[in-house]
């Protein structure tokens, strides 16, 4: 029985990877540590959450004291740190929860990890550590860190931490980095559930600048078991990059969008560009494919096409978090039973 810590899993890649965990493996128990901010919703986890295996815990991963409690009263087998501020444009308007969730959290986790002597952990991080591209090129593991956004600063400095604990302690840690994320039940901030959501209710669709950005798209389902697989058969101090080999421009998107819609070119809204916009972000995958055995499996028109479908079939859960409504679900839903 491996009993792994997940720390994020309210969110939208955490919830996939544990939805996921317990239909592939019998013999995995997953214990989740989430602190329920604007981003973490029980519902995503609604089909799960009476699970044999499944245990919650709202908890901040800054929150020394809890965080030690929980790992030295529970033998870990693994760690997987999802937990995280993960909105650009967020972190340009406030950077402190960026600095005390990405960069303390880490390092709480990191501590309260050796303590108890987790035998492995990985970090979940993100291609953005790496900074942007020019129209060439591609990033490999071995590309210099140069983040350009506070929340890119603050996953960077996660990032040396634990390569850190790694090097001064020989603490078994892993990082995985991965490019643009979709899919289902994706708060509805980011691109991709934005004008997804507003296109099915005809609103517009807020492009930053000109829409010449480069993003690579990969589908949620395929970053989770590239963390698997990082997880079971990655090595340690190593860090392991994922993408899709699926670069699109912005506008790109938005056109697909119409087009699989059928709604008109004028919900298209050009708006004030995003400051310090990166302008192209292009993944070299072949290190995961080479040793873990991975590789990206579902295509973008594949993917797109099942995540409009999910948005469409799920408007209950779209409007409850448009609203605000999912916090009241968790209140009455768990109430007093949680920590
Ligand atoms: P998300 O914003 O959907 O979810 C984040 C989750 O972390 C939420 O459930 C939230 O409640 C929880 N959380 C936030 N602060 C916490 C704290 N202090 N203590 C405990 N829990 C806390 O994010 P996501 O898109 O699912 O991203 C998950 C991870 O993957 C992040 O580390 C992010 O940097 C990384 N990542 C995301 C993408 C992407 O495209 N979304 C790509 C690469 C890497
Ligand atoms: O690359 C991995 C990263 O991808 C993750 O680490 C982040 O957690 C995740 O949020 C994502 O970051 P981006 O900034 O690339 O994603 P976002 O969906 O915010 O924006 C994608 C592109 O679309 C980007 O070029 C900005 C643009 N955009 C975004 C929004 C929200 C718009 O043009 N309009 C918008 O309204």
């Amino acid at each position: 029985m491996q009993r792994i810590l997940v720390t994020g899993g309210c969110g939208f890649i955490g919830s996939e990877f544990i939805r996921r965990q317990l239909a592939t493996y019998d013999d995995v128990t997953i214990v989740n540590l989430d602190a329920l901010t604007y981003a973490g919703n029980v519902e995503n986890l609604a089909e799960i959450e009476r699970h044999a295996r499944y245990e919650f815990h709202k908890g901040d991963i800054a929150d020394r004291d809890l965080v030690m409690r929980l790992l030295a009263g529970n033998p870990f087998d693994a760690v997987v740190n999802f937990a995280a501020e993960s909105h650009v444009d967020r972190s340009l308007l406030d950077s402190g929860p960026f600095v005390r969730t990405n960069v303390v959290g880490t390092q709480v986790l990191l501590d309260a990890c050796r303590e108890a002597k987790v035998p492995r952990y990985v970090q979940v991080s993100t291609d953005e550590v790496y900074g942007s591209l020019g129209p060439t090129g591609l990033f490999t593991e071995e590309t210099p860190l140069a983040p350009n956004s506070p929340y890119s600063a603050s996953k960077a400095a996660a990032d040396m931490l634990v390569h850190a604990y790694h090097h001064s302690f020989h603490f078994p840690a892993i990082i995985t980095r991965c490019s643009n994320n979709y899919g289902p039940y994706q708060f509805p901030e980011k691109l991709l559930p934005l004008f997804i959501t507003n296109l099915l209710a005809n609103e517009q669709v807020p492009v930053y600048g000109s829409g010449q950005n480069v993003r690579d798209w990969i589908h949620v389902s395929d970053h989770c078991r590239g963390i698997d697989a990082a997880l079971r058969r990655g090595k340690v101090g190593e860090v392991y990059n994922f993408g899709g080999r699926c670069e699109k421009t912005n506008l790109e998107i938005t056109h697909l969008l119409l087009e699989l819609l059928e709604k008109p070119k004028t919900l298209i809204r050009y708006v004030a560009d995003r400051p310090g916009h990166d302008l192209r972000y292009a993944i070299d995958c072949s290190k995961a494919e080479r040793e873990l055995g991975w590789n990206p499996e579902v295509t973008f028109s594949e993917g797109l096409r099942s995540t409009i479908d999910w948005y469409r079939a799920n408007s209950g859960w779209v409007s409850r978090v448009k609203s605000g409504e999912y916090r009241r679900y968790y209140t009455e839903q768990y109430g007093a039973r949680l920590t």
